[in-house]
């Protein structure tokens, strides 16, 4: 079943499966696209939502659509490839909604970038895409996860299907956007073990 297809009435039954009803939901890169759908998705299963994204005007609207719907959102500019700005994101969720249980590494440069064949790759789209994807999903598991809810806080990356296959697609693909898919995923994993061994410390 779709997001698109799903009635009220099934959302409200996803909620209560999952549990999220009150829970801290924090959705990076919502001001559109697929991040925009997890802000909505989880504020209709009762989460309270931070919707936090680079463009300020993005994220007024989907706070908007939100409120419309009767769901608890709060909408704050974060740019995750820098830590001042992650931790002021971190500090105003706990401020605003007094916990964290779920971040979902959404932010990235992914529709804006252009595809072109792996021998074509410009040097500086692959950094930005390595700061952002990489660099800004990293930044936000490590800031993030110290200040969720112990225990059974959540961190949810976004990657790609494609990370496992090894294929590049000819004649023009997204080369760079797989590396950094397969980077971001592999950095939460790391933040998974890191996180249970400090527990087992405790
Ligand atoms: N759309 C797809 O088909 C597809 C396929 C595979 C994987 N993905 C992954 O899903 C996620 C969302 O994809 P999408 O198509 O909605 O992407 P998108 O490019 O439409 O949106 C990404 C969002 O991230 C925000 N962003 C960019 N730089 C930022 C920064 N420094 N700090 C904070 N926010 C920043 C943008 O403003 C934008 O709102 C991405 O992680 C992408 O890699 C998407």
């Amino acid at each position: 079943m779709t997001r698109s297809s799903m009635t009220d009435r099934d959302m409200t039954g996803l909620a209560n499966q999952l549990g999220l009803d009150g829970r801290v939901v924090i959705v990076t890169g919502a001001a559109g696209g697929l991040g925009r759908a997890f802000a909505e998705g989880f504020a209709a299963a009762g989460a309270k939502v931070v919707a936090a994204d680079i463009a300020p005007v993005g994220v007024e609207d989907t706070v908007a659509r939100i409120h419309a719907k009767s769901g608890v959102a709060l909408g704050l500019e974060v740019d995750v490839t820098k830590a001042t700005s992650v931790e002021a994101l971190a500090a105003r969720t706990v401020a605003a909604f007094g916990a964290i249980d779920v971040l979902v590494n959404n932010a990235a440069i992914y529709a804006g970038i252009a595809r072109a064949p792996f021998t074509e790759i410009d040097e500086a789209d692959w950094d930005r895409i390595m700061a952002v994807n990489v660099k800004g999903t990293w930044l936000a598991s490590k800031i993030i996860a110290p200040r969720m809810t112990a225990p059974g806080g959540a961190i949810i990356t976004l990657s790609s299907g494609r990370v496992k296959k090894g294929r590049v697609s000819p004649p023009s693909g997204r080369g760079d956007i797989r590396s950094a898919g397969g980077a971001g995923s592999h950095s939460t994993r790391a933040a998974r073990v890191a996180s249970r061994s400090s527990s087992s410390r405790r």
